[in-house]
C-alpha cells in the first residue's frame, strides 16, 4: 500500500490552518517563519519555494532572505544575529547545503535554539535524546508522523535506517528507539562502512532509506511485508521530462512496492511531511513565546 505523504500533508495543513486561525482569534501572534537561502542551487530554491508556499496556505507569515553564493561567513552570521534579535520572527531556517567558505556547524550553533525550527541545534537534538519537549528535526518528525497517521505498529519491530546523517538517519534512529509510540523499535543503522548491507536490510520490518543514491534499495534487499520509507531525493536525467530530469528515491519503487506492505513514493512521500513538520515547529515557536 502506498503511504501518501502528499495527501497526509494536505490534511495536516488544514488542521494547522484551523489551529493557527483559532490561536490568532484568541489574541495570539500570527507565527512568522524566515528562510535564509544562499546561492542559486536549483534544489534548494525549489525546497524553499515549497516551504514559503505552504506557509501561505496555513496562515504563517514568511520572509525570504536571499543572498549570493559569494556571501562571507561573517555576513551570514550577522544575518543570523539579526534574526535572533528580531521579535517579529518566531522561527527561521538556513537552507542547507551552504557554499564551501561557510562552516555549517558554526552557522547552526549561532541559531537561537528557541527559533531553531529545523531542530538542528545541539540543544534541541540533546533535548530530543532525553525525550524532553523540543523542536524535532523536520524530516524525522515527518516520518514518525506518517507512521502514526497510518497506524503502522512500531513496537518491537526491527527498524533498519540506511544513512547516518545528522539531519535524517541519526535523529530518526533515536526517535524510533524511544520508549513511546511511535518508537520502541530495535534500530540498526547502516552506513557506507557497513559490511553485508543486503543481509541487514533483509532483516528489517521497517526499512528507512536516506543515503541519496538513486534506486539503491532493490526488491531482493527487502523482506516481504516490510514497511519501506524512502527519504532520498535524487535527480536522474530523463529526456522525456519537461525539465530534462525526474526525481527518484533511494528505493526502486516499482520492484519494491510489489513486496512491501507499505511504501512511500518519491516525490509525494516524506518530502511534503518535512514541510508540515517545519510549519508545526513554527507554530510551536510562536506559542512558546507568549
Ligand atoms: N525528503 C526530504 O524531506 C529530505 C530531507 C533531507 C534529505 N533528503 C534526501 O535524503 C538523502 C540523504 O540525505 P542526508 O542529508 O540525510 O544524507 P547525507 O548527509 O548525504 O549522508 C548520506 C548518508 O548515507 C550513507 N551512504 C552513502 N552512500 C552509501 C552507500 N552506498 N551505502 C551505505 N550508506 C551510504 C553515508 O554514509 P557515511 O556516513 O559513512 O558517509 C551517510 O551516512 C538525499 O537524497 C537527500 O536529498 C530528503
Amino acid at each position: 500500500m502506498k503511504i501518501d505523504g502528499r495527501q497526509t500533508s494536505i490534511e495536516i495543513k488544514e488542521e494547522l490552518k484551523l489551529e493557527i486561525d483559532q490561536w490568532v482569534e484568541q489574541g495570539g501572534k500570527r507565527p512568522h517563519l524566515a528562510a535564509v537561502l544562499v546561492g542559486e542551487d536549483a534544489a534548494s530554491m525549489s525546497y524553499v519555494r515549497g516551504k514559503i508556499k505552504s506557509c501561505e496556505k496555513v496562515g504563517i507569515v514568511s520572509t525570504l532572505i536571499k543572498k549570493p553564493a559569494s556571501i562571507s561567513q561573517e555576513e551570514l552570521l550577522d544575518i543570523i544575529d539579526d534574526l535572533n534579535s528580531n521579535n517579529e520572527v518566531d522561527g527561521y531556517i538556513v537552507q542547507l547545503p551552504l557554499p564551501g567558505q561557510i562552516d555549517e556547524h558554526t552557522v547552526t550553533l549561532r541559531i537561537n535554539p528557541e527559533k531553531d525550527v529545523d531542530g538542528f541545534h545541539p540543544q534541541n537534538l540533546g533535548r530530543m535524546m532525553l525525550g524532553l519537549d523540543t523542536f524535532l528535526p523536520a524530516t524525522p518528525f515527518g516520518i514518525v508522523t506518517l507512521l502514526d497517521r497510518y497506524n503502522i505498529p512500531t513496537e518491537g519491530k526491527h527498524c533498519v535506517v540506511l544513512g547516518r546523517s545528522n539531519i535524517v538517519g541519526t535523529p530518526l534512529s533515536v526517535l524510533l528507539s524511544r520508549k513511546r509510540n511511535p518508537g520502541n523499535c530495535t534500530v540498526t543503522i547502516v552506513h557506507s562502512r557497513t559490511k553485508n548491507i543486503k543481509e541487514i536490510l533483509l532483516q528489517a520490518d521497517i526499512l528507512v532509506a536516506a543515503i541519496g543514491r538513486a534506486a539503491f534499495v532493490q526488491s531482493d534487499m527487502v523482506k516481504p511485508g516490510a514497511v519501506v520509507i524512502d527519504v532520498g531525493i535524487n535527480r536522474v536525467d530523463d529526456i522525456n521530462a519537461k525539465r530534462g530530469y525526474r526525481l527518484v528515491g533511494d528505493v526502486d519503487y516499482t520492484g519494491v512496492s510489489e513486496i512491501a506492505s507499505f511504501i512511500t513514493p518519491v516525490p509525494g512521500g516524506v518530502g511534503p511531511m518535512t514541510i508540515v513538520s517545519l510549519l508545526k515547529n513554527t507554530l510551536k515557536a510562536a506559542q512558546r513565546k507568549s
